[in-house]
């Protein structure tokens, strides 16, 4: 007999509070989380990635000014029936994607924005299961083996937090989390910092947008005080989660694009055009 082994991972977190001045004054109105790559925003990416990782629930840590997000999500009925009056259905299935009938769409407010590890915070009571999931909608995933999923994957299989890591250049540096691995295990992260300076870098191993924590993280997060650039860096919870608890890396295979720089975006709209059929 097949036994279907059941994740532990069926929430996931997806901070979209933040200001997105790097693109103003785009941002001033469309949330950054809302940018298109050609025509699909940057969150319905990030939302099939989470479905096929067979999440269940993503919870939006937003903000009072990105409405659109919630409107991208909420199936409107009067354009369902306006498109069909017009017999266009068959646009019926891009405005309503089938996963969004799996996945329900919760959302909390950041109400004043102290930082990354401030607002995965705010997400605390819609967490019960031993571990969840965190996606930054900017760090766009484009790969055959669904990255979040292979995370998962590790986490059912060791129970133990997985980081998704990339190997940044010098100028990436100091933007990233910054990994030090276990000098004997080359899974295992000992230390992590965020932002480091390229001279206190212990290796250039930074964590982009795809986490799988424990959700002790919530606990070591109301204690964090602010860090780097004075924010509540989720960064720093992670560091003392590690005091007690083991961390993994996932380098996932494929391609992975900073949608948060105006270089990252452009790159990626350039390789969806080549690469894909839309
Ligand atoms: C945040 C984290 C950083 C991580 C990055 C991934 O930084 O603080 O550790 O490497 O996300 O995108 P931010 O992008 O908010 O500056």
């Amino acid at each position: 007999m097949i036994l279907k082994v059941m994740s532990q991972v069926k929430k996931a977190v997806l901070p979209v509070a933040g200001m997105g001045t790097r693109f103003y004054p785009i941002t001033k109105s469309i949330p950054k989380e809302m940018l298109p790559i050609i025509d699909r925003p940057l969150i319905q990416f990030a939302i099939d990635e989470a479905f096929n990782a067979g999440i269940e629930e993503i919870i939006f840590v937003t903000n009072h000014t990105k409405d659109s997000i919630k409107h991208y999500v909420t199936e409107q009925l009067e354009l369902n029936k306006r498109l069909i009056q017009s017999n266009k259905e068959n646009y019926l299935k891009l405005v309503n994607p089938n996963n969004f009938d799996s996945i329900t769409f919760s959302f909390v407010e950041q109400k004043e924005p102290l930082g990354f590890g401030h607002a995965v915070l705010q997400a605390k009571d819609f967490i019960d299961e031993p571990f969840f999931a965190i996606l930054l909608a900017d760090d766009l995933v484009l790969s055959e083996k669904c990255c979040l999923g292979e995370m998962i994957a590790i986490n059912n299989s060791t129970n133990d937090s997985v980081l998704g890591v990339f190997e940044a250049s010098d100028f990436q540096i100091p933007q990233f989390g910054i990994i030090e691995m276990d000098g004997n295990d080359n899974e295992i992260v000992k230390q992590i910092i965020e932002k480091p300076d390229i001279k206190d870098a212990p290796s250039n191993l930074a964590v982009f947008g795809r986490y799988i924590l424990s959700k002790e993280i919530f606990e070591l997060l109301e204690e964090t005080q602010v860090g780097k650039n004075g924010e509540i860096q989720l960064t720093d919870a992670i560091q003392r989660l590690l005091q007690t608890r083991m961390l993994r890396i996932h380098q996932f295979d494929g391609m992975k694009f900073d949608c948060g720089s105006k270089k990252g975006y452009v790159d990626a709209i350039k390789f969806y055009a080549k690469n894909y059929d839309f």
